[in-house]
């Protein structure tokens, strides 16, 4: 589970470090997310859960006609989108919980996400609120993961940890599994119509360049189930779980990169919440 008391605390903060190598990471979804949104109209657009910004950044600058506000719970993540956006008029950032966010300007007519909406603390309530705030008819798209079963970036890291009794997180807690069955995406997005769930495999690059493996180190150091680890367990535990983590980079390293198997669902709804 990963909560917003994470994301505004150490999380965020490794999250805001490392924005370069998570963007990295997402590199094989990103294209295919971009061309999604490209796809359907607005000209008020909404980034939930935007960290440090790409995806609202190339969607400012791919519609210079639009407004488009980056929403986070995380100081340090929208700290490091505005510096990274620059001057770009048409494009904000707001720190708030997208949950409880109004948006000023008036109703969105898109809302886009990459990977944020499965840490919505209560989805449901939340789709329902952004549904009755957009315009009649406005859109959703977002990424989140599939199961962790199909997603070997998490589950071969999980696999090298030492066996630790302990209460398991719930099935739908956020995180970011939260969004994998289908069924509960649809339970969520209850107020909005046209929902459609399309399956994306990518690579997960952890590490590319000169120095892939490093990279990848450097990354699972502090994104994701390994940096959970390598902060809570004891130091002898941690020693040997860093060795098993080097061996299981370099057998996924290729040469140029290392490469993880993803999956992803991309999905898209409209708005069905007509005003009165
Ligand atoms: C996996 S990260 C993805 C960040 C960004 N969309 C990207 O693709 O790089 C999840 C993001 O959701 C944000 N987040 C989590 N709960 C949130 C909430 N209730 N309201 C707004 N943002 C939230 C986190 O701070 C974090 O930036």
């Amino acid at each position: 589970m990963t909560d917003i008391a994470d994301w505004q605390g150490s999380v965020g903060r490794n999250w805001a470090a490392e924005w370069q190598r998570t963007d990295t990471s997402f590199s094989g979804l990103t294209p295919q997310l971009l061309a999604a949104i490209e796809a359907e109209p607005g000209n008020r657009i909404v980034d939930i859960g935007c960290g440090a910004g790409e995806v609202a950044i190339a969607v400012a600058n791919g519609r210079p006609d639009a407004n488009v506000i980056g929403v986070d719970v995380s100081p340090d993540l929208v700290a490091a989108a505005k510096v990274r956006a620059g001057n770009l008029a048409n494009l904000s950032f707001e720190l708030a919980d997208a949950a409880a966010w109004s948006d000023s300007r008036g109703a969105p007519d898109l809302y886009v996400s990459r990977h944020g909406v499965m840490f919505l603390n209560d989805p449901h309530a939340a789709f329902a609120r952004l549904a009755a705030q957009a315009q009649p008819g406005a859109r959703l798209v977002f990424s989140c993961f599939r199961k962790p079963s199909e997603n070997i970036w998490a589950k071969a890291i999980v696999e090298l940890l030492p066996d630790t009794p302990g209460t398991p997180a719930a099935q739908y807690a956020p995180g970011p599994f939260a969004f994998a069955d289908p069924v509960r995406v649809r339970h969520c997005l209850a107020g909005w119509r046209e929902v459609a769930l399309k399956p994306i495999d990518f690579a997960y690059v952890a590490g590319a360049g000169p120095d892939a493996v490093a990279e990848a180190m450097a990354l699972f150091q502090r994104i994701g189930p390994s940096a959970f680890a390598l902060r809570t367990l004891p130091p002898g535990e941690r020693h040997a779980f860093e060795k098993r983590l080097l061996a299981l980079v370099e057998a996924h390293h290729d040469g140029a990169r290392v490469t993880f198997s993803a999956a992803a669902w991309l999905v898209t709804a409209t708005s069905d919440y007509s005003n009165g």
